[in-house]
C-alpha cells in the first residue's frame, strides 16, 4: 500500500531487532506510529487491543507471534483466546503449528496472503463499470491485509476507471476513517458517510454497488463481517444494488454449517459509550454480525466468484 507516497505493508518481520513491527491502527488516521512486539504476550495485546485488525491480518501477526514463543501449544492457545470470530487467526496457527512455528513458514505463509489478496483483486476489479459508485463498510484494505486488502483490492486496481468509493464510519470504532485514510493515500475518490446514511444514497440511486469484506465464511456462505454489514445488505437487496463479499479461501470455515453458528466477539462498553458523557445502564457492543448467503451477489476469492445463489444452500 502506499503510505505518504512510499511502498509500505502494515506489519512485518524485523531482522534487526527479531520482532514484528506493526502499524498501530488505534492511532491511524490522526499518527503514523510504529508498534513493536517483542513477544508472544505483546503480539496476543496487539491483537486482542487492536493495534492489528482486520481478519487476514491477524492471521499474520499471529503467524510471526509464533515465532517468538519458545512453546508452540502453549503459543497457540494464547492466540486463540484473543479474537474469536475472524477464520483466519486460527487458520494461521494451525498452519505455524503443522510448520513448526519458523520463521521461513511465517514469512511464506504472509506472502501467501498478500499474493491472494492481489489475485483477488484480479478478479475482482472486472465487476467494477467505468465510473462506478461502490460503497464499502469497515475497513477491508491493505491495513486488513499487510498489502493489497479484500475488499479494496479490486477497487484499487480499478482506481482509473474514475470511480468513487461511499465509506461507512463503521461505528463504533470508526475503521472506516482507515479505509479514507488508505483511499486518500491512493488518491481514490471518496466520501466518509455515517452508518445510518447508507440506505439514503441507496434510495437516491447513488451506489452502483458494495464490495465488503470476511471474517469467517460459513459452509452455507453466510458471511460474518463487521457490525452493521447485515443491515448494508438488506438495504442492496431492497435496492436492487449488487452485494459482493470479498475474502481468501483461509476465511472459510467448512467446519460450521451455517452463519448463526459463528461465535460474536462482544467487545468492551467502553468503545460504544467514550464519545459521549453519560453511562447507560446497559450497553452492547457485538463486533460482528452475520449476512444470510441469500443477500449475497458473488463472494470474490483468490479462485474466482463464488455465488452463493447458484449453490443448494441448507
Ligand atoms: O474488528 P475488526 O476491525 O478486526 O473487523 C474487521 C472486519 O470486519 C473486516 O471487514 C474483515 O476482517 C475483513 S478484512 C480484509
Amino acid at each position: 500500500m502506499l503510505v505518504e507516497g512510499e511502498e509500505m505493508r502494515s506489519l512485518w518481520w524485523d531482522e534487526e531487532c527479531g520482532c514484528l513491527k506493526l502499524i498501530d491502527q488505534r492511532r491511524l488516521p490522526f499518527q503514523l506510529k510504529i508498534f513493536d512486539a517483542e513477544s508472544i504476550e505483546e503480539v496476543s495485546y496487539a491483537i486482542k487491543k487492536m493495534v492489528v485488525r482486520g481478519a487476514p491480518a491477524i492471521g499474520c501477526a499471529a503467524a510471526y507471534g509464533m515465532v517468538l514463543a519458545d512453546d508452540k501449544e502453549k503459543a497457540a492457545r494464547i492466540l486463540r483466546r484473543t479474537r474469536p470470530t475472524a477464520h483466519d487467526l486460527f487458520y494461521a496457527i494451525d498452519y505455524m503449528l503443522e510448520n513448526e512455528g519458523s520463521l521461513e513458514a511465517a514469512h511464506s505463509y504472509v506472502d501467501s496472503t498478500i499474493e491472494k489478496c492481489r489475485k483477488i483483486g484480479e478478479v475482482g476489479e472486472k465487476l467494477i463499470a467505468q465510473g462506478s459508485r461502490i460503497l464499502t463498510h469497515c475497513n477491508a484494505g491493505a491495513l486488513a491485509t499487510v498489502d493489497w486488502g479484500t475488499a479494496l483490492a479490486p477497487i484499487r486496481m480499478a482506481k482509473d476507471r474514475d470511480i468513487f468509493v461511499w465509506v461507512d464510519e463503521t461505528r463504533p470504532r470508526l475503521q472506516g476513517l482507515l479505509t479514507s485514510w488508505e483511499l486518500k493515500q491512493e488518491g481514490i475518490k471518496h466520501a466518509l458517510i455515517a452508518d445510518n446514511a447508507a440506505g439514503y444514497f441507496m434510495s437516491m440511486g447513488e451506489v452502483d454497488m458494495v464490495i465488503v469484506g470476511a471474517d469467517r465464511i460459513a459452509s452455507n456462505y453466510d458471511v460474518a463481517n463487521k457490525i452493521g454489514t447485515y443491515e448494508k445488505a438488506v438495504l442492496a437487496k431492497e435496492n436492487g444494488i449488487p452485494f459482493y463479499v470479498a475474502a481468501p479461501a483461509s476465511t472459510f470455515d467448512e467446519g460450521i454449517s451455517d452463519g448463526r453458528k459463528i461465535k460474536i466477539e462482544e467487545r468492551d462498553a467502553e468503545e460504544v459509550t467514550k464519545i459521549f458523557d453519560y453511562v447507560p445502564d446497559e450497553v452492547r457492543n457485538p463486533a460482528f454480525d452475520v449476512t444470510p448467503a441469500k443477500y449475497i451477489t458473488g463472494i470474490i476469492t483468490e479462485n474466482g466468484i463464488i455465488k452463493p445463489s447458484d449453490k443448494v444452500l441448507r
